[in-house]
């Protein structure tokens, strides 16, 4: 089965063609970070315009760069949300009108679900149950997945997301943007124990996320430091890049533990770890020994396919396409969408989950 993938929910204009849900036949990315950076973080109203100027080509590139034809082509499948409005709306409307014109069918995938399926094409096959750890900008989540299309979200961000955190801190410290590769590069040369930054604990103790109070510890220690913000154009000095460590090291212990933790209690068969973070060097790391003391498979997109892609959407629309669901004319974007369609008290959840967090 070929699909086409499309995906304009944030600041990447993104088309591919996948087989059977497994290969990638080509995957094009327009990533607008020339556009934002000079603004810190991504502008709605730029986004959607610049969508607008790339949907086609994009969509054209994915094709011409295999010799597959549209007429060719089993579905279509595309990002409905969550992200910003103006970005899905250009996506959505035009997957509609290619369906339409080709007489295809049509199916809506949301972002986070396409993250998961984003593992697909350079690992084994998935077994179910799966822990996910998605982590971008705009989520942090874990979800349970006891098998293909099932989801519950076990942890989320009380706060801002874990690439968020990464893109505000990076701000502060001049440091531009998207601030995460940025301050991976940094903490390389930095002391991770330099700056002791607590664990956030929830008050009733949920497995849950949360990095303002991390942030705000930052901008306390930048202002009681009396570290300056770096100039554009200059090299960091040590202190930056310990502080970028620190920071660093917080963030993915926040992450790991839980994500253990969370394995502990509902023994999922794979982890996997997804999303723009997923970059992360450090956070791989950790993640390996965790899953390594766990006895777990741990599987990752290559950091092309974390980041947001195409390929991911068209490999999640897949699924739903071959169980039969299609979406209607009336698809339309949800800027909230949310990824959650079982509850604890599911009989099928009850089975794996050895009890209730
Ligand atoms: O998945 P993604 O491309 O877009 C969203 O759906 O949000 O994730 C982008 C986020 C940004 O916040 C960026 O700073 C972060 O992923 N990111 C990283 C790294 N590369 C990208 N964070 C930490 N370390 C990285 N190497
Ligand atoms: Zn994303």
């Amino acid at each position: 089965m070929l699909v086409l993938g499309i995906e304009t929910s944030c600041d990447e204009t993104a088309a591919a063609i996948v087989r059977d849900g497994r290969e990638i036949v080509s995957s094009v990315i327009a990533s607008q970070i020339a556009t934002h950076t000079r603004f810190g973080g991504v502008v709605p109203e730029l986004a959607s315009r610049e969508h607008l100027d790339k949907i086609v080509p994009i969509i054209e590139e994915a094709f011409t760069s295999t010799g597959i034809t549209k007429d060719q082509i089993d579905g279509i499948a595309v990002t409905v949300g969550p992200g910003l409005i103006g970005s899905l709306l250009v996506g959505v409307s035009y997957a509609k009108a290619m369906a339409f014109a080709l007489d295809k069918p049509l199916v809506g995938v949301n972002h986070i679900e396409g993250h998961i399926y984003s593992v697909c094409f350079e690992n084994p096959p998935v077994e179910y149950p799966a822990l996910a750890l998605i982590v971008s900008g705009g989520h942090t989540n874990l979800f349970f997945v006891p098998s293909p299309g099932k989801y519950k979200v076990v942890s989320r961000t009380r706060d801002d997301a874990a690439g968020e955190a990464f893109d505000k801190v990076a701000k502060m410290l001049g440091l531009g943007y998207p601030g995460g590769p940025i301050i991976e590069k940094l903490a390389r040369e930095g002391n991770p124990k330099a700056v002791k930054f607590a664990l956030p604990r929830m008050g009733d103790n949920r497995p849950d996320f949360s990095f303002s109070g991390l942030k705000t510890a930052v901008t306390k220690y930048v202002r009681e430091s009396g570290l300056q913000p770096v100039p554009d154009g200059e090299e960091p000095s040590q202190g930056i890049k310990d502080l970028a460590a620190s920071f660093q090291s917080t963030v993915v212990r926040s992450l790991v533990t839980t994500m253990e933790r969370v394995a502990q209690e509902y023994r999922p068969k794979t982890l996997i770890v997804a999303g723009g973070v997923a970059c992360n060097g450090a956070l791989r790391e950790a993640a390996r020994v965790a899953a390594a003391k766990l006895g777990l498979p741990v599987y990752f997109p290559s950091p092309h396919l974390s980041t947001d892609n195409a390929a991911m959407i068209a490999a999640a629309g897949t699924v739903k396409l071959q169980a039969g669901e299609r979406s209607g004319w009336d698809l339309n974007a949800d800027v909230m969408l949310r990824l959650q369609n079982i509850e604890v008290e599911d009989d099928e959840l009850r089975k794996h989950v050895r009890y209730r967090l």
